[in-house]
């Protein structure tokens, strides 16, 4: 069974908040997913291997770490999974990023693809699938199994908001994939909404709608 871990640092939680605020601007919105997504970042990287060179400091020699030259590849599912890449950039410059065109079909809220470019070295990258919202699941599922079937199998997936329904979907599937969330919330409503949530993620990025 996959981990699923909650990102619950205070500036995480603190800037979530003003995320679902309704009456948060789209420019402000855009910044706090941005800010989010590097301080998630941060939160994900956290196990990711060190290993050891000599730099001379002007004092003396001295054994220091650096991260290993692991390969990383980002995969935002579009459209909203757009609004978390620029942040995760920051902190991970070298990261290629492939993409993934999803959108759900609202009556059935089943996930239809309509884009899929990836880096061509994708199978040998630790990949992160970015999307602010993990509701039924249905998405991110479509989005990992595509990059499966291309041999991936180094998989994180990284959401601002999961419903506990999307969580256990995603589990299911693929229980090799760790979940990385800001918040689990309630549970999902008729409209396959994420209750409390934030609404709409790709309109309130993009101010469609
Ligand atoms: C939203 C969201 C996820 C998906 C989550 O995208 O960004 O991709 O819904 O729902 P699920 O877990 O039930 O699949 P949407 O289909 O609205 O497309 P958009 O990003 O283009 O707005
Ligand atoms: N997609 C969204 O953008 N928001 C939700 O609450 C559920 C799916």
């Amino acid at each position: 069974m996959s981990k699923v871990f909650v990102c619950d640092h205070p500036l995480i939680q603190h800037k979530l908040t003003y995320i679902r605020d309704k009456n948060t601007t789209t420019k402000d919105f855009r910044e706090l997913v941005d800010e989010v997504a590097t301080l998630m970042a941060y939160e994900i990287t956290r196990d990711i291997p060190l290993e050891r060179i000599e730099v001379e400091t002007p004092v003396q020699k001295a054994e220091c770490k650096i991260i290993s030259g692991r390969m990383l590849g980002l995969i935002p599912i579009l459209r909203a999974g757009l609004g978390m890449v620029d942040g995760i950039l920051k902190l991970l410059p070298a990261a290629k990023v492939g993409h993934v065109g999803l959108y759900r079909d609202p009556e059935t809220l089943q996930p239809v693809e309509y884009y899929v470019k990836l880096p061509t070295d994708v199978q040998e990258r630790e990949l992160i699938v970015i999307d602010p919202m993990l509701a039924t699941g249905g998405s991110a599922n479509a989005a990992i199994d595509v990059l499966k079937k291309r041999n991936c199998n180094q998989i994180k997936l990284m959401c601002l908001i999961a419903a506990p329904e999307g969580v256990r979907a995603v589990q299911e599937a693929h229980p090799d994939v760790d979940i990385y969330v800001a918040a689990v919330d309630e549970y999902l409503n008729d409209h396959g909404y994420i209750v409390p949530g934030l609404g709409d993620a790709g309109d309130r990025l993009f101010g469609t709608k």
